[in-house]
């Protein structure tokens, strides 16, 4: 009886799980399925067709990553369901009248399937579906074409997904019966033309033509489109129309990723608050337009819709002013194009911008008080530019009043023009790295302020890394609550007793490739992240120990062993270290096993160190074939146990072989020796 008791539970186990599953009838087919209330979920189950004899009640039905190749007529006997899943299966058709019981039907998946093969039929099973709201279509290797024919008649929809298929060209009968279309997703198709497809979808909200091939996109009129996304495409031109009085009601515009050459001509009214213009070839020109040296210069580009000859577009190329509606905007990514200006008044048109992202232009000077930001902008990054100086004066600075974020690294500033920066009230984060701030900190004056980092109060990270700094004055940092400090990237950095002042806040020190000797970490009880990668170190400092460190990075130093006791404190809460380019010695890798066999922690290109034992370099990971003193030592001891009694052994061998095959030699020998005649 205890024997058999749990298969006797697991029995009883299958039998209610069988008869939870089996309400009505017994077809074995959809033990794979599992019910909740009204879902029934049967994904993954290797199904060829859809289980029979669910409960009738079934409002949602789950049939992904299956091996289903048709939907034969009359297999939904399901009048209540509402939503229909078949994603990833091997769908080829559904017959005409597969949803004869199911007209309630509102949500129907079938991504991932091969509908391209026998699009008519399948046809003529979704006609049959006039409250379908919402289909996915995406990746079924279907053709413009196919695409039209599949969507007739389909008047209730309002979320599409066309993703990943073969659509070339779109037109006017592209989505003819998609009245209520809300939600159209073609990201990832060929296309090259769009040409009227919308006209008969005046709800359009969402549209998504990412990663296509269109070459521009003129006459934009979709006054009711919300968020459309036409990134990674190959747009050189955008150009709304100019002659609609209605408001636009577009937020967000995804051109990144593109060719533009020039600023998007904007529709003349919009809401438009996200606009994303990242990567590509972007610059203002109105400075080449030099109509005096150049008076028959044209300065305007006409567009001419071959098609109709109707709505030829004119736009003035030079005209830097023609750029539309931005006073709504409030985020402009221009990351990666080739701005070297901005228009006269073109950032005072966007009194909401709250974040600018400048980075990687060419930009030669910034002059806040002439391009008037107003006091909403929050994080401004003028990163990889050409900058040489920024100018403000007082009232600027004031007025930047929720200025928290800025980025200023890789230019060519001094420290006297980014100094002034220091006075902006809400600065949490400045990034100077990489600018020529040590030029004015001259190595002789020792000991004076000569620098205004400490005049922000609300300043927390400082990012200072490869600036040239020869020394850091005593009092830099004092008065701050600094969490995040970054001085890596100044070789001969002195100074480092003003970093004591902020041992209680900091969380993040960069000290690598600064040449600091030795370092006092005593106090410094929030740091979770610590760099004094490069700086030629020979031991840890021993108050590392004490620090509740979560990344570590030692690389490039002359550490030839960390001590056991070191390593075994720093396992017990390192979650990340780095530790390449040290000489370690493979004779002393203890630590290394301890790192290994602490399963929290991450060594970094662990399969990259190396040590050196008596003879030659090894990666550290082949332990096994180190040779070192100690272990040579031992070795010979254990040599020599062996070789002992072997010789001894063989010493006996050859004795009792000497003894039997020479016995007369001995005999004689003996006889010589000892039967020698005696005189008695
Ligand atoms: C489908 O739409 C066409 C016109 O677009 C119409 O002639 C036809 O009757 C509709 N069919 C159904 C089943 O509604
Ligand atoms: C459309 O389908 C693709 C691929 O199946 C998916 O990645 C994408 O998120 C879907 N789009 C929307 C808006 O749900
Ligand atoms: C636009 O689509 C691309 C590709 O799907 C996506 O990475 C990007 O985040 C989208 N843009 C916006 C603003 O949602
Ligand atoms: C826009 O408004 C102007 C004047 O109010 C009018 O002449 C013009 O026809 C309108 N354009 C459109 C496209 O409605
Ligand atoms: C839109 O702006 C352009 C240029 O400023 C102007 O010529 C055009 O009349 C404006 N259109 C409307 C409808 O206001
Ligand atoms: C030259 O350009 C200026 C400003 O862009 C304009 O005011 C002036 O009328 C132009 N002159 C000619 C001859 O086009
Ligand atoms: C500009 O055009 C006018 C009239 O077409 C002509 O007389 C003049 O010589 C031209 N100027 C230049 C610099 O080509
Ligand atoms: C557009 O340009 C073409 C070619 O010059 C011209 O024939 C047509 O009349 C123009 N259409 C309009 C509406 O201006
Ligand atoms: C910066 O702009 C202000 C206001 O337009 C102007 O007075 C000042 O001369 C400009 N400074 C520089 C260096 O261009
Ligand atoms: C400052 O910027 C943040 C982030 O954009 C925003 O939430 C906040 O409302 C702004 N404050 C003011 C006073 O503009
Ligand atoms: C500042 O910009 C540079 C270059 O774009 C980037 O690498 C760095 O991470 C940024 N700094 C901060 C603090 O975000
Ligand atoms: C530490 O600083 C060095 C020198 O600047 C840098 O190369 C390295 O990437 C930094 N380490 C980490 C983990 O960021």
């Amino acid at each position: 009886m205890s024997v058999h008791g749990p298969s006797s539970i697991l029995f009883c186990l299958l039998l209610s799980m069988w008869t939870i599953l089996t309400p009505t009838s017994s077809h074995p087919q959809h033990s794979q399925c599992k019910l909740t209330q009204r879902t029934t979920l049967c994904n993954n189950s290797n199904l060829t067709s859809i289980p029979v004899g669910l409960p009738g009640t079934t409002e949602e039905l789950q049939l992904n990553h299956n091996l289903i190749k048709t939907l034969q007529d009359n297999s939904l006997q399901y009048p209540s369901l509402t939503s229909l899943s078949l994603a990833c299966n091997q769908l080829e058709k559904l017959q005409s009248n597969t949803f004869q019981h199911s007209e309630l039907l509102k949500s129907l998946n079938l991504a991932n399937n091969n509908l391209n093969i026998s699009y008519l039929e399948t046809s003529n099973a979704l006609k049959t579906l006039p409250k379908l709201k919402s289909l996915d279509l995406s990746v079924n290797k279907l053709d413009e074409e196919m695409a039209a024919v599949l969507l007739q008649n389909l008047t209730a929809l309002e979320y599409l997904n066309l993703s990943g298929n073969l659509l070339r060209r779109l037109d006017e009968t592209s989505f003819r019966d998609l009245h209520q279309l809300k939600d159209l997703d073609l990201q990832r198709n060929l296309l090259f033309e769009i040409d009227n497809a919308f006209d008969s979808t005046p709800r359009l909200q969402r549209l998504n033509l990412a990663f296509n091939y269109l070459p521009c996109l003129t006459d934009f009129d979709m006054t009711q489109l919300v968020v459309l996304n036409a990134s990674h495409n190959f747009i050189e031109w955008f150009i709304s129309r100019q002659d609609v009085n209605d408001t636009f009601q577009i937020e967000t515009l995804d051109l990144s990723d593109n060719k533009l050459l020039f600023f998007p001509f904007l529709p003349n009214v919009s809401r438009l608050r996200n606009l994303y213009l990242s990567h590509n070839i972007l610059s203002f020109y109105e400075h080449l337009a030099d109509n005096v040296t150049f008076p028959n210069l044209t300065a305007t580009v006409k567009f001419y819709n071959l098609r109709k000859n109707t709505n030829n577009i004119t736009a003035q190329l030079w005209d830097d002013s023609l750029h539309g509606d931005i006073s709504s905007v409030e985020i402009l990514d221009l990351r990666g194009n080739q701005l070297q200006y901005f228009p006269q008044g073109f950032i005072h048109k966007m009194p909401s911008l709250s974040r600018l992202r400048m980075c990687t232009n060419c930009l030669e000077s910034l002059n806040l008080t002439s391009e008037q930001f107003s006091d909403s902008l929050y994080e401004l990054d003028v990163s990889n530019n050409r900058l040489k100086e920024i100018v403000a004066n007082d009232v600027t600075l004031r007025t930047l009043s929720n200025l928290t974020y800025l980025n200023l690294s890789l230019n060519d500033l001094d420290c006297l023009s980014s100094e002034l920066l220091f006075a902006l009230p809400s600065l949490r984060s400045v990034d100077l790295s990489y600018n020529n701030m040590g030029i004015c900190l001259p190595e002789e004056v020792e000991g004076s302020a000569g620098i205004a980092w400490n005049t922000t109060v609300s300043l927390r990270q400082l990012y200072l890394k490869g600036c040239h700094l020869p020394r850091i004055p005593p009092f830099a940092f004092s008065g701050l609550s600094l969490t995040h400090l970054e001085l890596s990237d100044n070789p001969g950095l002195r100074g480092q007793q003003s970093i004591k002042s902020l041992s209680t806040t900091l969380h993040h020190l960069g000290l690598g490739n600064t040449h600091v000797g030795e370092l006092d970490f005593t106090n410094f009880q929030n740091l979770k992240s610590l760099n004094i990668s490069c700086n030629s170190l020979a031991h840890l400092p021993a108050s590392i120990s004490g620090l509740d460190l979560k990344q570590l990075d030692l690389r490039d130093n002359e550490l030839s062993t960390i001590p056991s006791l070191q390593a075994n404190t720093l396992a017990s809460k390192l979650h990340t270290v780095f530790l390449t380019g040290n000489p370690f010695n493979c004779c002393q890798t203890e630590w290394f096993r301890t790192f290994e066999t602490t399963k929290t922690i991450h060594m970094v290109g662990q399969s990259e160190m190396e040590c050196t034992d008596l003879f030659q370099t090894h990666s550290i990971w082949h332990s096994q074939s180190f040779l070192c003193h100690e272990e040579y030592g031992e070795s010979i001891f254990w040599y020599i146990l062996l070789f002992v009694p072997v010789c001894i052994s063989l010493v006996g061998i050859l004795t009792i072989l000497f003894l039997t095959l020479k016995p007369k030699v001995i005999q004689k020998s003996i006889k010589k020796k000892y039967l020698t005649p005696t005189s008695y």
